[in-house]
């Protein structure tokens, strides 16, 4: 394992990071990294604007690098590799990050690695505990996609389930736009659920107690948006209960997952949901309840960070893997490539 420079663009943090893949430890494992939050000029649109992202992963880009080889004490002839995400995203961000990183390894004569960043997400856990081994149980939660993957090595991930509409994070997104909580909504809708009662408001458990383990909130967010309208809740008891139905899903699901699975050495979440306290609390318990030891990395691990694109790339590297040059940026990307397309999945990135 090596030196590997991770850029990150996909969406609305920009973002550097170098890792050294052979360090023993979390805290020694990412060298240096920098991330600067595109949310300031998201928030009057309430939501992101795709051109504005762009332009703003083209200006920030150079400078966090250029920062981060700073603070690390490191020259570009330093590293073992170049890594960026090249997809699934928003496309112009994608490719200017992309591009960026190709420069480098051109210039430096370091190969690349064109990294999925739901592969980001998904290798995360094991960027932050050492002692995770595969293959694991994984509920990559985020603003784009719900699933749940066995993760069985590098590049060897089967999908086990995926949302039929809405990803999780959209759903937490919807629910805070709904209740005027402005955008990014999750940790909004986190905090306000705190005050509220998660049983006041009767919400639908869509798919709950179905036979295959997928997901949709598409029926939930439209409830969130009756209660709402109908003026008759508290919206942090309308918070709390979204929450609440949430996390239920989730927790139904994953179990269903679970139930088809063996030798599985660990439950794991990742991406930015899994940033939320009341959900790790959840499968924390779930994993309990199966016997199986349960991880999630600390949450500026699981919002998009340039250091886990850096240990996917460390990971690929180590695994014998390089990416051409011409590598083509891919707006949609999935990981488990030969599951089946489910109605509705993957509208976004
Ligand atoms: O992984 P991520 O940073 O970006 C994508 O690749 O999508 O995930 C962002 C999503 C957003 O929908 C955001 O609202 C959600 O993660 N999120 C949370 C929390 N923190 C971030 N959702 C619920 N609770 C949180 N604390
Ligand atoms: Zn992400």
């Amino acid at each position: 394992m090596a030196l590997v420079l991770g850029i990150e663009s996909s969406c609305d943090e920009s973002a550097a990071a170098i890792v050294d893949g052979a360090a023993p430890d979390l805290a020694s494992r990412i060298v240096a990294q920098h991330i600067a939050s595109q949310d300031e000029a998201h928030r009057p649109y309430g939501g992101v604007v795709p051109e504005i992202a762009a332009r703003a992963h083209a200006e920030k880009l150079a400078p966090l690098i250029e920062a981060t080889l700073a603070d690390a004490g490191l020259q570009l002839g330093d590293l073992d590799a170049i890594a960026a995400t090249a997809g699934p995203g928003l496309i112009g961000g994608v490719m200017v990050g992309l591009v960026t990183a190709k420069a480098l390894a051109m210039a430096g004569d370091k190969p690349l690695l064109a990294v999925n960043h739901l592969e980001g997400h998904a290798l995360s856990p094991r960027l932050a505990d050492p002692t995770l081994e595969y293959p694991y149980c994984l509920l990559l939660v985020s603003g784009g996609h719900c699933q749940l993957l066995e993760v069985r090595g590098v590049g060897d991930y089967r999908r086990l389930a995926t949302t039929i509409d809405d990803a999780l994070g959209e759903a937490f997104d919807k629910t805070a736009k709904l209740l005027g909580l402005g955008y990014p909504g999750g940790p909004a809708v986190e905090r306000l659920a705190l005050e509220g009662d998660s049983t006041a408001v009767p919400l639908p458990r869509p798919l709950v107690g179905t036979g295959d383990p997928n997901f949709s909130f598409a029926g939930l967010k439209s409830a969130v948006a009756r209660a709402k309208a109908s003026g008759a809740s508290a919206d942090a008891d309308i918070a709390a209960s979204f929450q609440r139905a949430a996390i239920d899903c989730v927790l139904d699901r994953t179990r269903r997952a679970l139930a088809g699975l063996s030798g599985m050495t660990a439950l794991v979440v990742a991406g930015g949901v899994a940033a939320n306290q009341a959900m790790r609390a959840a499968l924390e318990g779930l994993a309990r309840e199966r016997g199986l030891r349960f991880v999630a990395p600390p949450p500026a691990l699981c919002t998009d960070n340039a250091a886990m694109i850096a240990w996917a790339g460390a990971e690929r590297l180590a695994a014998g893997h390089r990416d051409p040059l011409d590598f083509a940026a891919r707006p949609r990307w999935p990981l488990d490539e030969a599951a089946a397309p489910v109605r509705g999945a993957g509208v976004k990135a």
